[in-house]
């Protein structure tokens, strides 16, 4: 049964292969399930209505993979995205499942291993390439520490602006249009991770050679993890021109990385990060794909894999027409002007005035003090349509 629901391709919905992919291993028990080679993924991603995919390299191919393996994976896999038509539209290097990198790749305190690290990006940046990926993930995953004396952090940040130039030159010697998008992460699987936020990995990529090309891959479940406001983030990394990337789960408060599909766990933020992306689309300040990064739980079969993967689609359309009727509807209008939002988008100086017009200023203090905001009004008016009752 289909209904405006439904995912089609021209809704830009894209999963890692690494998602459905999950056999559900977890530290404390092996897989529940079979492991799924990344051309099953495919043809089943577009069986369900996605339109693309993001892989790390070792989604594809195994990290020890003698050359002729490799390439009749990477075969296998573009054979797949031929017959299906479903576009590559993110790509990702592994730099945390194998124990070479158990100190992290960029910041690993022994250089051979940064050396290798950049060398596998760079291998991987030309499949990128040659599959059509625009943009290209960087998760720091294990760039961090358990404890203070293991990481000198000033040199590691050091470290990583190097890797980011050396990756930024790399890119523009071959000619590719890559863009990097840093994923932030506060911590698992390192007690600390770099680049925690995306407040701090905006402030990173302005030290950086090339910061042109360098924006931001912001996760709900991250951003929660560290119990900050993801839409708000969004908001911020559209406001610097550096949303470059999205990842959508789901995450309930700050615990362990729950990978939740998209719409469960913090409704009310799905709701509001829906929002803040249907304006930066509508603005014409993002137009990547609608990405989900989540993790089917480990209880589940394989139908359970594509029952959540279906869902995150269907979650993300049912919010759009709620934040759509949220944002047209006469009372909610009403309730913004009541809550004078739209007042500050008005510049606090007027044309022509300095420092010097207002600083001797009077004003009508208990008048002012004593008016209240009206936000409550208008906050009840998204839950309702939230709720269905709107
Ligand atoms: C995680 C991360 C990863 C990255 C992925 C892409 O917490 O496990 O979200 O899923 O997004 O490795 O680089
Ligand atoms: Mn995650
Ligand atoms: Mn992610």
């Amino acid at each position: 049964m289909s209904d405006k629901y439904t995912p089609v391709p021209d809704d830009k919905f894209s999963f890692g292969i690494w998602t459905v992919g999950w056999a559900a291993q977890d530290v404390f028990g092996p897989a529940t399930r079979a492991p799924m080679p990344a051309d099953r993924a495919v043809h089943k991603l577009a069986e369900i209505g996605a339109y693309g995919v993001n892989f790390h390299d070792n989604d594809v191919f195994d990290f020890d993979d003698p050359e002729t393996v490799r390439d009749a994976k990477i075969a296998a896999f573009r054979k797949a995205l031929d017959a299906t038509g479903l576009k590559v539209t993110t790509a990702t290097t592994n730099l945390f499942s194998h124990p070479i990198f158990k100190d992290g790749a960029f910041t690993h305190n022994d250089r051979d291993v940064r050396r290798f690290a950049l060398a596998k990006v760079m291998r991987n940046l030309d499949l990128a390439a040659e599959l059509g990926a625009g943009v290209y993930v960087c998760w720091g995953g294990r760039e961090g520490a358990e404890s203070g004396g293991a990481k000198n952090i000033q040199a590691a940040l050091d470290r990583m602006k190097e890797a980011f130039d050396i990756l930024g030159a790399y890119v523009t010697d071959q000619g590719y249009d890559t863009r990097f998008a840093i994923e932030p992460k506060p911590n698992e699987p390192r007690g600390h991770i770099l680049l925690p936020t995306v407040g701090h990995a905006l402030a990173f990529i302005n030290e950086l050679e090339y910061s042109d090309r360098v924006g931001v891959n912001p996760e709900i479940g991250h951003e929660e993890m560290a119990g900050l406001d993801y839409a708000a983030g969004i908001r911020q990394a559209l406001w610097h021109g550096k949303l470059f990337h999205i990842d959508l789960n789901g995450q309930t408060g700050p615990r362990y990385d729950q990978d939740l599909r998209f719409g469960a766990g913090n409704v009310g933020g799905a709701f509001w990060a829906v929002d803040a992306i249907e304006e930066g689309i509508a603005n014409g300040q993002y137009s990547g794909p609608i990405h989900f990064d989540f993790k089917p739980p480990r209880t589940e079969d394989d139908d359970g894999v594509w029952v959540a993967a279906a869902a995150c689609m269907r979650n993300y359309k049912i919010l759009r027409d709620k934040v759509h009727t949220f944002r047209s509807d006469p009372r909610v209008r009403e309730a913004l002007e009541a809550a004078r939002v739209d007042q500050l988008t008005v510049p606090t100086l007027a044309k022509g005035e300095t420092w010097a017009s207002i600083k001797d200023l009077t004003v009508d203090v208990a008048g002012l003090a004593a008016r209240g905001m009206a936000f409550e009004r208008l906050d009840q008016l998204a839950l309702e349509h939230l709720y269905g009752v709107g």
